[in-house]
């Protein structure tokens, strides 16, 4: 296992971490984690040098937004002497914070869930620009600051998923041990990318990445042709080893963490941690990830640059934001929400009333009506 420095903390932390959001389940149920496999993976993942596990109040939820069974797992299966040899990340309920005496509420029940007296890293989770100033003037930074002074958070972080532009003023706004990100190799200018990648690292803050996989599509869903250019390479590779090397490869990244779901997936991702040396991909290899990314963003249904001109659309379609979505489900050939990234557009394509004053406005000339009639048929609203 490699190691790295997280950010300006003296800790370093294990370049892959354990995601407890994609546990193996019993019978397809979201919050019957399969505690006996899942325990044997962690066990082994740590017995291989993995020293961070990271969580958070909602996985493994039945339903989105209650509590989930990831932290009451992981406060089993590292009772016994296991969690004094990791860091462990949990995450405020961000979405669920409706008052400032809501942030000691949830992080004593989340120490109890977890069977621990401290946590190493507590983020606010799922960040955007609108949530962290909610947040912010609920006192989420004094909170912070005091539950670090007594010991129950060794340092506070948080997960980011919100527009590029807030991300540097989120960096700047605490003394934060790390931003965590969505990046992988398609992802280089979705939300924080790889300009906020590089800002949080030149600012000394630490920087872990989620979803280095896209969730797995760019383990298992790659299209031919995407194939056919790793193919080329003098050295093979499997596509989950080309993905996370390309993470590891950008220095200013402090650890990737996967949602692993089988022993499987464990074996592999530890032994390919073990050449995530930063700076280790050629101009060559790094040439190839810009070919891939061109390649499937050829694939992308509508043009759309995220001008906004569309916007404010009369009847609260959030147009661009569609958009995306409905070019990730045909880029990935998958209409799943998460993966689209749909559970995050409240207004949704049904919305449409057919105006047509944004295809009026849209400098690309898209035929927007019949794209949010598609939408809405893909994604059930
Ligand atoms: N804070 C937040 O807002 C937030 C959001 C997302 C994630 N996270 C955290 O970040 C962690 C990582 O994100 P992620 O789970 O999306 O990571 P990921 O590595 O992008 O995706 C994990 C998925 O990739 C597939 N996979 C992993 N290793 C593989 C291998 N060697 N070969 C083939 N397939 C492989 C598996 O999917 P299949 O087996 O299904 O193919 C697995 O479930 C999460 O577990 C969670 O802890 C946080």
């Amino acid at each position: 296992m490699l190691y790295r420095t997280m950010g300006s903390t003296d800790i370093d932390v294990s370049v892959l971490g354990f995601g407890c959001m994609r546990l193996p389940v019993i019978g397809g149920k979201p919050d019957a984690i399969d505690y006996p496999a899942a325990t044997e993976m962690l066990h082994h993942a740590i017995d291989n040098g993995v020293n961070y596990v990271d969580t958070a109040y909602f996985y493994h939820a039945q339903n989105f937004g209650s509590a989930g069974s990831s932290e009451p797992f992981v406060g089993e299966a590292l009772s016994g002497g296991w969690r004094e040899r990791v860091n462990l990340a949990t995450k405020a309920p961000v979405f669920l914070i409706k008052e400032s005496d809501d942030f000691e509420r949830y992080l004593e029940e989340q120490l109890t869930r977890l069977r621990t007296d401290h946590i190493d890293f507590y983020l606010l989770h799922g960040l955007t620009g609108e949530s962290y100033d909610r947040m912010a003037a609920l006192g989420a930074l004094e909170f912070l600051d005091a539950a670090r002074a007594d010991g129950r958070i060794g340092h506070a972080a948080f997960s980011f998923h919100g527009e590029a532009a807030d991300f540097p003023r989120i960096i700047d706004a605490h003394e934060w041990a790390f931003g965590q990100i969505q990046y992988n190799y398609m992802d280089v200018d979705y939300q924080a990318g790889h300009a906020g990648l590089r800002y949080a690292a030149d600012h000394g803050t630490g920087v872990v990445v989620m979803e280095p996989l896209k969730g797995g599509k760019l383990a298992a869903n790659l299209p031919p042709e995407v194939l056919s250019i790793f193919d080329r390479a003098a050295t093979k590779r499997t596509p989950a080893e080309w993905a996370l090397r390309y993470v590891w490869n950008e220095s200013g990244v402090s650890l990737a963490l996967s949602g692993m779901n089988t022993m499987e997936q464990v074996v592999e991702n530890l032994e390919i941690a073990g050449r995530g040396v930063a700076g280790s991909l050629t101009a060559e290899v790094l040439a190839m990830f810009d070919e891939a990314r061109s390649v499937m963003r050829a694939r992308v249904k509508a043009d759309c640059t995220a001008c906004r001109y569309c916007q404010p659309c009369p009847s609260g379609v959030e147009i661009p934001n569609v958009l995306a979505s409905l070019n990730a489900a045909t880029v990935w050939n998958d209409p799943n929400p998460w993966l689209t990234g749909y559970t995050q557009v409240t207004g949704g394509a049904s919305l449409c009333s057919e105006c047509a004053q944004c295809e009026d406005i849209c400098p690309q000339g898209l035929p927007i009506r019949d794209l949010m009639s598609e939408a809405a048929t893909l994604f059930g609203r």
